[in-house]
């Protein structure tokens, strides 16, 4: 952007956890049925971690697959970024314990929340470092293990939510390719419409909290909804115009996996087509930071996008921010 340098992602990779929990399943566990989900939401299973599983386990098994895809050693990366909201620990931050997993020892490493949209919040990050020269090589994990905030009795949220990581490396590219434009945003007067309201600084555990469920995640589901079709759709659009394109120059959009009538409502605003949408929405549920990783590696992984084809990314959140990429690849 201006530099001369050209960033893009030149490798992906994910991990998901083994361990399956389907519509039928949460029929034991809340009153729900796999009608009211999968018709209000188009979730039928979505992966939840095993005692074994951690944030920084599954974020080193998708960064490793990433470095090797990208022919990079992890001593090669410069700057590692973990955009979540569920580290591991409440200090240090996740990107340390990661950068100790796999070697990447030459790495500063920091975490970074902008909760869904924390993928393409470090994205734009990422850009900087590589296009002011700061950095040759950065490892991006977008990665979210929600299952042990979610309250399982809680029928209107336990239901959306599944564990993941995606991972991207991110490099110079070559002209014409690449990041060509991001624009995030952010809105803290909606910061409770989705949130955990225990467990920081503030409001530390004590036996209150553990009593007022205060540790999981609260959403009022419905007002998320109204904005997040219009955002989609705006921010879509604004990072499109700062690239220079138009809706119709787009051949895929890879948007945050929350709810299929969120993307199907915003896929008809922007004129696509089912075909030009990747939605695994399905599979996983809304894996916050790492629903567009995950879908981009999966898209990749089938053959579904070719070198030279312009991509939208966009993604909504806690926060609540928003915010959208374009890449040609
Ligand atoms: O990454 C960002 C994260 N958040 C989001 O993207 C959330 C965006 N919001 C949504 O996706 C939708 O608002 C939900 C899927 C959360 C809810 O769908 P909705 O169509 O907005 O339903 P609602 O909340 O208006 O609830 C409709 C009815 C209610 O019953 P009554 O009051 O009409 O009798 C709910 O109690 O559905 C009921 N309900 C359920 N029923 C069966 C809520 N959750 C469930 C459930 N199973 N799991």
């Amino acid at each position: 952007m201006g530099s001369g340098i050209n960033a893009g992602i030149i490798s992906t990779g994910k991990a998901l956890p083994v361990s399956r929990l389907t519509n039928k399943d949460l029929e034991d566990m809340v009153d729900t049925n796999d009608e009211w989900i999968k018709s209000r939401t188009g979730i039928e299973e979505r992966r939840i971690l095993t005692t074994e599983e951690t944030n920084s386990y599954l974020s080193a098994r998708a960064a490793r697959i990433a470095l090797e895809r990208a022919e990079l050693s992890p001593q090669e990366i410069d700057v590692l970024i973990v955009a979540t909201v569920t580290p591991d620990l409440i200090l240090p931050s996740t990107a340390c314990l990661i950068q100790d997993i796999i070697g990447a020892y030459n790495a500063s490493a920091f975490d970074l929340a902008a909760g869904c949209t924390g993928f393409l919040y470090g994205l734009q990050v990422a850009v900087q470092f590589i296009e002011n020269n700061s950095a040759r090589n950065i490892l991006l994990v977008g990665v979210d293990t929600l299952s042990p905030i979610v309250d399982w009795q809680d029928r209107n949220t336990c239901v959306l939510f599944g564990d993941g990581a995606g991972a991207v490396v991110l490099s110079r590219v070559g002209e014409e390719q690449g990041i060509l434009s991001s624009k995030m945003y952010s809105d803290g007067s909606k910061a409770k419409l989705l949130y955990v309201p225990s467990g920081g600084s503030s409001e530390p555990a004590r036996y209150r909290t553990i009593d007022e469920r205060g540790h999981y995640i609260k959403m009022n589901g419905p007002e998320v909804f109204k904005f997040a079709v219009t955002v989609m759709v705006d921010s879509t659009l604004h990072a499109l115009e700062l690239s220079q394109r138009k809706k119709e120059d787009l051949d895929f959009l890879i948007p945050h996996q929350a709810n299929v009538r969120i993307i199907k409502a915003a896929c008809k605003r922007l004129d696509l087509n089912s075909e030009q949408v990747i939605v695994n929405i399905n599979r996983y549920g809304n894996m916050s930071s790492a629903s567009i990783p995950v879908a981009l590696d999966e898209a990749l992984e089938e053959n579904k996008i070719q070198r030279g084809d312009l991509i939208a990314m966009v993604s909504f959140g806690a926060g609540l921010t928003w915010g959208a990429a374009v890449m040609q690849w």
